[in-house]
């Protein structure tokens, strides 16, 4: 560095901004030691070896990509991102990989079918194409094309970046891509496209929920492979769930909420869809109640519940099944609210009786008593003569858990039996699985809470991966 050229400085921790400006004034010991004014008039001697001083691009430069930029270092890669940003760029190359950065708000027209058009056979970085995702979309529909063989896009960022919409801008864009190459008389490609971004609210019903950081947080991972056949045309679709955050269903914090589908019944459902819960007030429910925020600005209840169902009829569910679902929803937050005690050897009691029978009445199952309060045990091998059963009763604590993990498992397989019918819907035929496919992973973010899961773990720990 010499003399007038501009720098960074990192900035002290708790600083609005993370790097400072300013101005190489002195630069002595060949290097070694500089001396920085700062914008604010002072100036500053540092050890350059130890201190964050970093080299800055002439004042106004920006490029579509980083590597572009003369100097490459942490402050410039954010600095560049942010002058595109102000100009309504929200995407910049690093090389092949494209920064997004979240306008939450829509970017005039830059979704349109007319901006697909001009990324149709180009290259990411090509001469006239602005950074944009579906410059990605296109690299790795190319690549299955081309090459016959699979290729995926990883969504990655901390919870609320974008990549849930991110990767809806994809699939739009293949879908659209696979149009400008199939019959449309085929039909198929209308039907896949259509029902995957209908049967998406019911996806999100289930799996999203509002947290500190997103208002429609995903609280699973998320797969979405996207099959072509030789002539680049989409033969079907496949979602692969990972690691739903189960945990959610019995404990929240404020001011977050349960799953979204939970408020969605309360909210839309009619009656016969809740039994008991019909009558009971939304407050006095424990899934519920944990935390004080139970409406949203962004999401109305009421019409979410309209297009979950809408979805769960383009899948062609039948409407016993639907009201099935919703029952069994209501079920699990009956169990929420039953509550036990112990007896003085320590014996867990239901203290509210009433209520588990009412909800072993909608689950279509009798004696929950028995499990919630104990578990069976057996002692030596299946035939052997001395073998024993036994019972061992939970004290509350353990009953606690016992009916949590319930819950838990009952909300879990009905996720699982949403994604399945979700799959069965656009799969296509027999052979579409051993065709290559665009896979599209859409991973929750990394989040940081004061009390971090288990299931928080592997989630930051997969995103650091
Ligand atoms: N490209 C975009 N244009 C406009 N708004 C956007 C865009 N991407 C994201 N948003 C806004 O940001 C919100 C959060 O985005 P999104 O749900 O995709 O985050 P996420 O990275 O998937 O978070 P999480 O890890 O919590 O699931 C969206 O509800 C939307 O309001
Ligand atoms: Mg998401």
């Amino acid at each position: 560095m010499r003399v007038g050229d501009p720098c960074w400085l990192r900035a002290p921790k708790g600083s609005a901004e993370p790097f400072a400006p300013g101005t190489i004034v002195n630069v002595q010991q060949g290097g070694d030691r500089l001396t920085v004014k700062k914008q604010d008039g002072t100036e500053v001697a540092f050890d350059s070896k130890n201190a964050d001083v970093f080299a800055a691009n002439p004042t106004g430069t920006s490029a579509p990509d980083h590597c572009a930029l003369l100097h490459l270092n942490e402050p410039s890669v954010l600095e560049n991102s942010r002058a595109r940003f102000l100009k309504d760029n929200i995407y910049t190359y690093t090389g092949k990989i494209l920064i997004a950065i979240n306008p939450f708000k829509e970017p005039a027209q830059i979704y349109e079918t007319a901006m697909m058009k001009n990324y149709v056979d180009k290259d990411v970085g090509a001469k006239g194409c602005e950074p944009h995702v579906y410059a990605m979309g296109e690299a790795a529909y190319k690549y299955v094309k081309r090459h016959l063989s699979s290729s995926a896009i990883i969504m990655s960022g901390e919870s609320g970046a974008g990549k849930t919409e991110t990767t809806k801008h994809l699939m739009r864009y293949l879908a659209w891509r696979s149009e400008t190459v199939s019959s449309k008389a085929e039909g198929r490609l209308d039907t896949l496209a259509d029902a995957i971004l209908k049967t998406n609210p019911l996806l999100e019903a289930f799996g999203n929920a509002k947290t500190v950081r997103n208002n429609n947080s995903s609280r699973f991972g998320k797969m979405m492979r996207l099959h072509f056949n030789k002539n680049g045309s989409v033969s079907g679709a496949f979602i692969k769930t990972y690691l739903l955050e189960k945990s959610r269903t019995v404990a929240i914090t404020d001011p977050e909420r349960n799953y979204h589908v939970f408020y969605q019944l309360l909210k839309g459902a009619p009656d016969t869809y809740k039994g008991t819960v019909a009558k009971l007030d939304p407050a006095k429910l424990h899934m519920i109640n944990q935390s004080k925020c139970t409406t949203l600005t962004t999401i109305d209840d009421n019409v979410a519940f309209k297009s979950t169902v809408e979805a769960m009829k383009v899948l062609n569910i039948p409407d016993e099944d639907v009201q099935l679902l919703f029952t069994l929803l209501s079920s699990l937050l009956l169990l929420g609210n039953i509550e036990f005690g112990q007896d003085d050897n320590d014996k867990a009691d239901i203290v509210n009786p009433d209520g588990l029978t009412k909800a072993e009445e909608m689950l279509k199952c009798g004696r929950l008593t028995e499990f919630l309060t104990s578990k069976k045990m057996s002692r030596g091998g299946k035939g052997d003569k001395r073998q024993s059963v036994y019972t061992i009763e939970y004290n509350k604590e353990q009953a606690e858990t016992c009916r949590d993990a319930v819950i838990k498992a009952i909300y879990t397989n009905l996720f699982d039996w949403v994604v399945t019918k979700v799959n069965a819907f656009i799969l296509g035929g027999d052979k579409t699985e051993s065709l290559p496919y665009v896979g599209l992973l859409d991973i929750f973010g990394f989040e940081n809470f004061k009390y971090n899961s288990f299931e928080q773990l592997c989630i930051n720990f997969a995103n650091e991966k």
